[in-house]
């Protein structure tokens, strides 16, 4: 399949796990993908292997949660490739901490990363994407669905997302441009790999974010991201797509 032809797409935490795997699938699919993350090695890597099977890549070392930041970085986008299709906002931190030990900070960071960095982006991106009657991908999750313990803050920030997508796709959706939320379980990535669990903590309570016997590959992820990113699509605007084997079914 050649979805993304003549597409010029940002995917945005495109060195590690779902970003990566969404910047190689896209770049695969034909579409030109400036990939972006704060990790600028892991994000060069990723756009030499895209251009190693024939595509288009850039690649930039950019922090989400600075506005300037991304002003700067559209701009530059703008002036190099002249429009903008697609813009998949994917970068993302997470912890897991009891309630009562998070802290103001940690908080805040979370919602940096996870909110700020896609209201950014979109922000500053929006009238390029009008333009092209193009749409947003923001990655959100299970946990932008239903409560999870020991994660409050990434649930709120996840949250945050999916009402951010959804207004966004009811404020421009006549004007032809649509947003959507990805939102998976749990995914094979160093994401996963680093979150350290809190000592003591009643497992019964996270045991249900599990739900099958094996976690999903960023590769699967990767595919429902380019089916809502791309023109198959067109009618699929606001829409919360899960990928979490179950979890938030019941
Ligand atoms: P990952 O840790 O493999 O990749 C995240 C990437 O985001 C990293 O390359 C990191 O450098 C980049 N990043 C972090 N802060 C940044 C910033 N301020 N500016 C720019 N880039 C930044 O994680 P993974 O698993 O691929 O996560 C991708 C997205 O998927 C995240 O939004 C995460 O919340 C979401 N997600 C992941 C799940 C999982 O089980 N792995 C499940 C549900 C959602």
């Amino acid at each position: 399949m050649k979805r993304f032809e003549d597409k010029n797409i940002i995917v945005t935490g495109a060195a590690s796990g779902i970003g990566r795997a969404t910047a190689l699938r896209l770049g695969e699919e034909g579409g030109k993908i400036w990939c972006v993350d704060i990790n600028m090695v892991g994000a060069q890597q990723t756009a030499d292997e895209i251009k190693a099977f024939g595509s288009e890549a850039e690649a930039s070392t950019l922090d989400v949660t600075s506005y300037d930041a991304c002003k700067n970085f559209i701009d530059e986008v703008i002036a190099k490739w002249e429009y903008l299709d697609v813009l998949c906002n994917i970068a993302g931190i997470s912890s897991m901490v009891r309630f009562e030990d998070e802290t103001a900070a940690n908080f805040n960071k979370m919602l940096a990363v996870n909110l700020l960095g896609p209201f950014n982006l979109s922000q500053v991106a929006i009238r390029h994407l009008l333009a092209r009657k193009g749409n947003i991908v923001n990655l959100a999750s299970v946990a932008g669905q239903i409560g999870q313990a020991y994660t409050s803050s990434y649930v709120a920030s996840k949250h945050g997302l999916v009402g951010l997508t959804k207004s966004i796709a009811m404020e421009y959706g006549r004007q032809g441009l649509r947003a959507n939320a990805v939102c998976p379980g749990a995914v094979n990535t160093p994401l996963i790999g680093k979150i350290n669990f809190p000592k003591d903590i009643e497992m019964s309570l996270i045991d249900r974010y599990n739900f099958l016997p094996w976690f999903a590959d960023p590769e699967e992820v990767a595919a429902m991201v380019a089916y809502v990113a791309s023109d198959e699509a067109r009618y699929v605007n606001g829409a919360v797509l899960a990928i979490d084997g179950g979890i938030s079914a019941g």
